[in-house]
């Protein structure tokens, strides 16, 4: 047995903890201050007034023992600094990528490749762009469309791999845009639809489809090693083969990747853009120079490429893959039994919960997403996201009344390998609190905003307040 006992019902964090951290206990009176300072945005609170933070699983995992003396030994030569070499070897190892460029971090990589490819006036197809992706794409005068199957907008659907792209979309796009596509993202797992996986067999008709029509396909690849444990466990032939040889098969359909390393990557900050086209490689090394630095180091130091290129392998264990996923199935059981509406099935690195099914008496534009961080930020000092009206939504140019996300959902992050099952049956019984109040809960109202990028910083009050008029 290559991993845990399978006599075993409990599926152990497999490390033993060497360094902590204290983290803040407050008192609801003291939290009610903060949020109240925060203008009731848990985008606004501070570090130390979160006792678990479920933002995000970007950059907040834990670096091992073994990374740690890797950052000891970095090399910080400014050219051909020997990290860089290490790093180099490690991921063509594992991808198959002939062209290694580090960045600082996944969207950078993002804006080099597409401006690199020149993709102003073009469109790019893809299961689903992320928002910096997306950003980038429209940024650079280009149009993303979103092709992802429809099962991924069903809540209680229990595809296995709602990530996937819709294959007769794609080739029906294909044919009618023809010369103006310019590439094929596909997002693994896809994270705007609720860290959905994408199948081997989905992977492989989307590369086909792009080899047919010569359009070059890319791997947003940020949650490489989750994929390919979630197509170990869900996919038919694939419960016999190594996550490393999955992990080969999925890279082997692409012509190169970006990567934001501070997910899979198990660092703090990073990013990875690999191609297999030479001409491309050098324009993306020329354009780097102006936002990275020198191609050997991509905006980060040399101990920073020595961590990455420890952890790269570190995510490929069997063990840390089925702790991994488990805590997140583990969460998403606990939440379910409380009654809890979720997207179903649990997925790779989030427990995503339907707010608006939560709160029917609050409309989308009372933001029922940022109700329910509020309501769990107070309840026991847990910070999640809203993803629903106040990131998506944008006030109408006329009315200036909010036209409403697709969805209305609360994404509860889990960093890797930085919380403990005790930390999970906390949320949830944080969460049971929240339940047994959902009736109570009132909507939001926006005081102020941002012109850009609103849900990062704007204010916000209960509605009818004294301090929202
Ligand atoms: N692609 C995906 C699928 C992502 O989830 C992210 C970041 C990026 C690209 C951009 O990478 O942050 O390193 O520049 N996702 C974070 C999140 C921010 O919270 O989901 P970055």
């Amino acid at each position: 047995m290559s991993f845990s006992d399978q006599s075993r019902k409990t599926i152990i964090e497999p490390f033993r903890i060497k360094t902590v951290e204290p983290i803040a206990q407050t008192t609801r009176q003291q939290r009610e201050g903060f949020l109240t300072d925060a203008c009731y945005n848990p985008f606004r609170l501070r570090g130390g007034q979160v006792t678990i933070d479920l933002l995000t699983d970007s950059g907040t995992g834990a670096m091992s023992a073994a990374q740690w003396a890797a950052v000891m030994l970095g090399d910080e030569t400014y050219a051909g600094s020997e990290s860089f070499y290490d790093l180099e070897r490690v991921v063509q190892g594992i991808t198959g990528m002939k062209f290694i460029i580090p960045t600082h971090q996944g969207r950078s990589s993002e804006h080099i490749l597409l401006e690199a490819m020149n993709t102003a006036g073009h469109v790019v197809l893809a299961n689903s762009h992320f928002d910096t992706t997306k950003a980038n794409v429209e940024y650079l005068k280009g149009t993303p469309i979103d092709l992802v199957i429809a099962e991924a907008h069903q809540p209680n659907n229990v595809h296995p791999f709602k990530g996937n792209m819709d294959l007769d979309k794609l080739e029906s796009h294909l044919k009618e845009l023809g010369d103006h596509v310019a590439l094929i993202i596909m997002t693994i797992t896809n994270n705007t639809v609720g860290g959905q996986p994408v199948s081997l067999s989905n992977l492989q008709a989307v590369s086909a489809l792009a080899k047919r029509f010569n359009k070059p396909l890319i791997l947003d690849a940020a949650r490489f090693a989750e994929n390919a444990w979630l197509i170990k466990q869900r996919e038919d032939g694939q419960q016999h083969r190594s996550v490393r040889a999955i992990v080969r098969d999925m890279f082997d359909l692409a012509d190169g990747f970006t990567m934001s390393s501070k997910k899979d990557g198990l660092v703090n900050i990073g990013g990875l853009l690999c191609v297999n086209d030479e001409a491309l490689a050098d324009r993306c090394k020329s354009l780097m120079i102006l936002t990275e630095g020198f191609p050997t180091y991509g905006g980060l130091a040399g101990r920073d490429l020595a961590a990455l290129a420890v952890g790269l392998e570190e995510v490929l264990d069997d063990a840390y893959l089925e702790y991994r996923i488990a805590s997140v199935a583990y969460l998403h059981k606990a939440l379910t039994s409380i009654g809890f509406p979720l997207i179903n099935p649990s997925g790779g690195h989030a427990v995503y919960v339907d707010a608006k099914a939560l709160y029917p008496h609050i409309p989308p534009t009372q933001y029922p997403g940022v109700v329910l961080t509020n309501e769990l930020y107070l309840a026991g000092g847990i910070r999640g996201v809203e993803i629903g009206t106040l990131m998506f939504g944008h006030p109408h140019p006329e009315t200036g009344v909010d036209c409403p996300a697709a969805m209305e959902l609360v994404r509860l992050t889990i960093p890797r390998r930085t919380y403990t099952q005790s930390h999970m049956d906390y949320v949830a019984e944080v969460m049971a609190d929240v339940w047994g109040n959902r009736h109570q809960a009132k909507g939001l109202q926006i005081t102020w905003q941002g012109p850009i990028l609103r849900a990062f910083t704007a204010k916000l009050a209960p509605v009818g307040s004294m301090s929202s008029v």
